[in-house]
């Protein structure tokens, strides 16, 4: 059965991610740290799914993760766990931060090389890392360790991209880079949206049909679209200060 291993399936893009793979005929491996929601979100799908708890930001994680689904037979391998940090730089803490490197690029970087190899072997495969509007910017004031970590994803990813396409190879790889969508990010970064967000089910949805074209960088909605290539367009000084003061309306929300 074709099978797909899902980072941060127990809730918001993941969880959906799931849902839709599961729904197309897949065999789902859900794996995020709360147990609770993994088993949930499985016995509402229509396949039977694997449950593996995994704290990934912890390095040995990482591998355990794929030492445990390596032989699975996995061909869609979905990087979507990440967090965000939100205030000023100087006084945002550190921990947290180093943290959101090791979930946002760390563990994104480690399963992406493990599955690559592997897939690049079977020449057949597909990998989508979740990066962000925000990798798509010259950066992120109030949310800079962020920004900084999604613009490491989408790197990565058009990077890995090239390197497959001169090969000739028939495995892909893709970057989605959703703007605002309605999950539990904002709890868990502690703001709010400043523009309303899609919802996660399209977000999904619209993923999973860009990754299976093969597209390189997915950008959800017409509105980010038109808001990533006017970002190429004007000067980055400008970028930068519109987009401190987005951030900053979180703050103060
Ligand atoms: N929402 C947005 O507006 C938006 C926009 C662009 C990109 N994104 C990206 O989309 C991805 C999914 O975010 P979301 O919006 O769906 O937020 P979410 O609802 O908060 O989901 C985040 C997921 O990541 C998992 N996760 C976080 N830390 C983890 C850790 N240490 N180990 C394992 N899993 C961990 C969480 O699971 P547990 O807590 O159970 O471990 C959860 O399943 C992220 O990479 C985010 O940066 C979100």
């Amino acid at each position: 059965m074709r099978t797909a291993l899902v980072t941060g399936a127990s809730s918001g893009i993941g969880a959906e991610i799931a849902k839709r793979l599961d729904s197309l005929g897949f065999r789902v491996i859900l794996t995020a740290r709360r147990a609770d929601r993994l088993e949930a979100l499985a016995s509402e799908l229509e396949n039977p799914a694997e449950i593996i708890t995994a704290d990934l930001s912890e390095r040995e994680d990482c591998f355990r993760l794929y030492e445990q689904t390596k032989n699975m037979n996995v061909s869609v391998l979905v990087n979507n766990a990440g967090f965000g940090v939100i205030g000023d730089f100087e006084e945002t803490d550190l921990d947290r931060e180093l943290s959101l490197i090791d979930v946002n690029c760390s563990a994104v970087h480690i399963l992406t090389k493990l599955f690559l190899r592997d897939f690049v072997r079977k020449d057949r495969g597909y990998i989508l890392n979740v990066g962000s509007s925000a990798g798509l910017m010259p950066g992120g004031p109030l949310m800079s360790a962020y920004y900084a970590s999604k613009a490491y994803v989408v790197s990565l990813t058009r990077g890995i991209s090239e390197e497959l396409r001169a090969k000739g190879s028939r495995v892909s790889i893709s970057v989605l880079c959703p703007g605002p969508v309605e999950t539990e990010f904002n709890d868990v970064a502690n703001c709010d949206f400043a523009v309303k967000g899609i919802s996660a089910e399209y977000c999904a949805e619209y993923a999973l049909k860009g990754l299976f074209s093969r597209k390189t960088v997915i950008v959800p909605g017409l509105g980010m679209r038109l808001g990533a290539a006017s970002v190429r367009l004007a000067p980055d000084r400008l970028v930068l200060r519109a987009a401190r003061k987005m951030q900053s309306k979180k703050l103060e929300s």
